[in-house]
């Protein structure tokens, strides 16, 4: 292995890395990025990677984009910073809140702002508590979730995440969250069940869940359309009418997390249209601002603000908010990212390129080490198994995953793993067709790689 840089040795001693293994960083070391052009991202000693993750699924605009750069120097220079406390407010979280008003795909009334997807899941589990205290159903507060779903790492939000790496020796879930079924079908359907049987199961026992709980402490669902995190997982076509009949059935808000699928990653505006159905409330973070800002936001209907200004009689003052709710620098570049996915098309774009990136990323099923390759829009991801007919996956300790996306970034292409040897691809939405080529190109070589490598180590059985 090559010396570490004296860049790399001083981050080992300084900086505490989100989801890394802290026990093995010393000896892998990180990758230290310093510039970004387009799709294309490069490292300290000038190489370039194709980001095929836009970053954590969120740099919808490649890098580089001055118009993005602009409107937050512009701002800055304007008004850097102000707060939207005590009835204070300002122009671009005005335009903002207007502007995703009318883009979203069911009324609303208003938008919350806060600067990540966990704050702005925590936000909705409060207000749904804070909701239906005010409207006199005191008990109505547990909140369903589903197992492989994604929603943050703050304490409400984490308990939401249905992952085991986001509860395990942190004392979550919190009481009062639920876990539903994935609906994964590839791994969690009987033997000879459809697609749509699948998806009857499911509904059929969230409406067993909610009867044992009791439908009167039964507030909400949470559900990303496609699960990201959990391994990009697609729902079957049937699953979310189903489910949504039962959330009508005993009155559960449904709330759509769209921080991944929000903003033309399916080719769409927001993922829920593509699905079907009409969440009652959105959160919104990520592309958003193309991530050039951190900034995220709830929408909420008016059946919720409504209640919430009854409270406000009751106590004086709605008592939530961050620091940098709306923050201006933030908002403008948030307002200036929309003004552009509408001038230049973005979400029709995307739509359009979907089909070739689908097609690339269903040949990969072909491959000796894909159980599964899925995709939509212009997300997708594989899934590698150690046998395709029975569906077995690696000893999880092996690293397979980990070990096909380390042979992605020495080709210059960077991936994500995920839990269970699944790799994620989710590129920025400009991405070209070439470049989408150059992706599949390296991936298939990664997994070659793999292939050998594995056959190299006897993980394959003879
Ligand atoms: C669907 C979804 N919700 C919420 C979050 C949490 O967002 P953040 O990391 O900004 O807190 C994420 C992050 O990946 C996500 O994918």
């Amino acid at each position: 292995m090559a010396a570490l840089s004296n860049l790399a040795v001083r981050d080992i001693e300084t900086v505490l890395h989100p989801y890394t293994n802290l026990s093995t960083l010393p000896q892998t070391g990180p990758l230290i990025l310093e510039r970004g052009e387009g799709c294309w991202v490069i490292d300290t000693e000038g190489k370039r990677y194709l980001e095929g993750m836009a970053g954590l699924w969120c740099a919808s605009l490649g890098y580089g984009n001055e118009e993005l750069v602009e409107a937050a120097a512009t701002q800055m220079r304007r008004l850097a910073y102000s707060h939207l406390f005590g009835a204070r407010g300002h122009d671009p979280a005005i335009e903002l809140a207007e502007k995703l008003k009318e883009m979203a795909p069911v009324p609303i009334s208003k938008a919350f702002f806060c600067s990540s997807g966990s704050e702005a899941n925590d936000t909705q589990v409060k207000l749904i508590w804070y909701m239906n205290n005010a409207l006199g159903r005191p008990k109505k507060k547990k909140i369903i979730s589903r197992l492989k779903g994604y929603h943050g790492v703050t304490i409400a939000s984490a308990s939401l995440t249905g992952l085991p790496n986001n509860h395990i020796d942190f004392d979550l879930p919190i009481a009062g969250i639920l876990h539903t079924s994935c609906p994964h079908h590839y791994r969690f359907a009987k033997d000879g069940e459809s697609e749509e049987e699948f998806a009857t199961r499911l509904a059929a026992e969230l409406d067993e869940l909610i009867q044992r709980e009791g439908p009167d402490t039964v507030a909400a669902f949470i559900a990303e359309p496609v699960m990201g995190a959990g391994g990009v997982i697609i729902p079957p076509r049937d699953y979310f009418p189903k489910i949504m009949e039962v959330c009508a059935r005993y009155d559960v808000y449904m709330i759509s997390d769209e921080v991944i699928c929000g903003f033309g990653r399916l080719g769409t505006a927001f993922g829920c249209t593509q699905f079907g159905y009409k969440p009652h409330s959105l959160t919104v973070a990520k592309a958003l601002s193309s991530a050039y800002m951190p900034i995220a936001g709830i929408m909420v209907p008016e059946v919720m603000y409504a209640a919430m200004v009854d409270e406000s009689r009751k106590i004086g003052t709605f008592g939530h908010g961050f620091t940098y709710s709306g923050h201006p620098v933030a908002a403008a570049v948030a307002v200036k990212t929309l003004e552009i996915y509408a001038r230049d098309r973005i979400f029709e774009k995307a739509a359009a390129k979907a089909p070739q990136f689908v097609k690339r990323l269903k040949q990969l099923g072909d491959h000796p080490l894909v159980g599964e390759a899925r995709g939509m829009g212009l997300i997708g991801a594989i899934e590698i198994v150690a046998d395709k007919r029975t569906k077995r996956s690696f000893d999880p300790k092996k690293g397979v995953g980990p070990r096909c996306v380390r042979f992605c970034e020495e080709d210059g292409l960077i991936l994500r793993p995920l839990a269970g040897d699944c790799i994620s691809i989710c590129p920025p939405l400009v991405i070209s067709a070439e470049e989408i080529d150059i992706l599949f190109d390296r991936l298939t070589r990664a997994l070659d790689k793999t292939l050998d490598w594995a056959k190299r180590e006897q993980l394959l059985a003879a």
